[in-house]
């Protein structure tokens, strides 16, 4: 059944789990994700990008999450705009059915231009207004994500940089996340804390801790009844980026976001977790894999079909490691 952010994450916040909010923008990915919360027994956030719904169309996605939803009438399903840039598309959202919407007014409309406060807080007390009038849930983002390593802010999709940010724009002031809540009335709150969107997170193997976890306790001490979402969480497993390498991909030396980091944050009031690099990752180190294996298979089926095999294993390891896994 369709649930609301705010419902989700307050049973989340109650029992102590986090949520792993995965990017779909196609059927095989919707699938395999739920094939992987039915395995888990777990409730999801579907989400979606504007990138997403430029993919497949609204009309589309919409049809094709109201077939989930049928198709696994026991499992919560919360269905989320990631990075909403302004207000149409947040209502555009709603109207076809979205229980929830993200505004990132963290950035402009252009999704590259760090904003300044009242832009955000004004933008997104607009949304909050509407979206709760219709019964939909809403994320804010306050601060910028992008590597602490380099200073490079990101555009919010992981494709490149736009200017060299001070690590104050970077991490999120936790007086200033209290003073955005109460303003804007969100019911979860993007903060930055360390990570980046993207496969390119951290140039070396992370060796202890990677992000600003005093951060997050600062901010969950402040509200603690505002749900903390991580953007950019993506764990860049290994194997499949050499398996990627191995059959005739080309990704750089990388490392994402340890899971054990992830726990911790779960520990402070984290509570979404947005996971859409490891979905690719997975989806790509399979198809190359059986296309490798086997040149002459051209029945997109063939290869699809282990595509979504990997990608339901690797989101049950999620369900798992962040006790979403038995709260359906
Ligand atoms: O935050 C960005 C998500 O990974 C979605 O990326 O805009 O390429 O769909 P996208
Ligand atoms: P990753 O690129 O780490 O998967 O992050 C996705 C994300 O934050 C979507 O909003
Ligand atoms: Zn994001």
């Amino acid at each position: 059944a369709r649930i609301t952010l705010r419902q989700l994450l307050d049973h989340a916040a109650e029992n102590g789990y986090g949520v792993p909010a995965f990017n779909i923008s196609n059927m095989e990915q919707g699938l395999a994700v739920m094939a992987a919360a039915d395995k888990a027994q777990a409730p999801v956030i579907l989400q979606a990008s504007r990138g997403a719904r430029a993919y497949a169309g609204d009309g589309v996605l919409a049809r094709l999450i109201d077939a989930l939803v049928d198709q696994y009438p026991h499992i919560p399903v919360c269905m989320h705009l990631d990075h909403g840039n302004n207000l149409a598309t947040c209502v555009t959202a709603i109207q076809n059915g979205f229980t929830s919407v993200m505004m990132d007014g963290s950035l402009k409309a252009d999704g590259t231009t760090p904003a300044d406060y009242a832009y955000n807080a004004d933008i997104t007390r607009r949304v909050v207004e509407i979206a709760h009038a219709a019964g939909v849930s809403v994320e804010g983002e306050l601060g910028v994500l992008g590597s602490l390593e380099t200073g490079i802010g990101d555009q919010e999709d992981g494709h490149g940089a736009t200017e060299k940010l001070s690590h104050d724009q970077l991490l999120t002031d936790p007086e200033e996340a209290e003073r955005f809540v109460s303003e804007t009335g969100v019911d979860a709150l993007a903060v930055a804390m360390g990570t980046s969107h993207g496969a390119y997170k951290f140039t070396r193997e992370p060796d202890g801790e990677v992000l600003a976890m005093d951060v997050i306790e600062a901010i969950h001490k402040r509200l603690p009844n505002t749900h903390l979402v991580m953007h950019g969480s993506s764990s860049v497993p290994q194997d499949l980026c050499a398996n990627i390498n191995a059959h005739g991909g080309a990704i750089r030396p990388t490392w994402g976001v340890p899971m054990e980091e992830i726990r911790r944050g779960i520990r402070h009031g984290v509570r979404k977790i947005n996971i859409d690099t490891d979905i690719r990752l997975a989806i790509t180190s399979a198809i190359r894999e059986t296309l490798a294996n086997d040149p002459a298979e051209f029945d997109p089926r063939k290869y699809m079909k282990p595509a979504m095999t990997a990608v339901t294993k690797l989101c049950v390891e999620k369900f798992e490691t962040f006790g979403t896994a038995g709260h359906a």
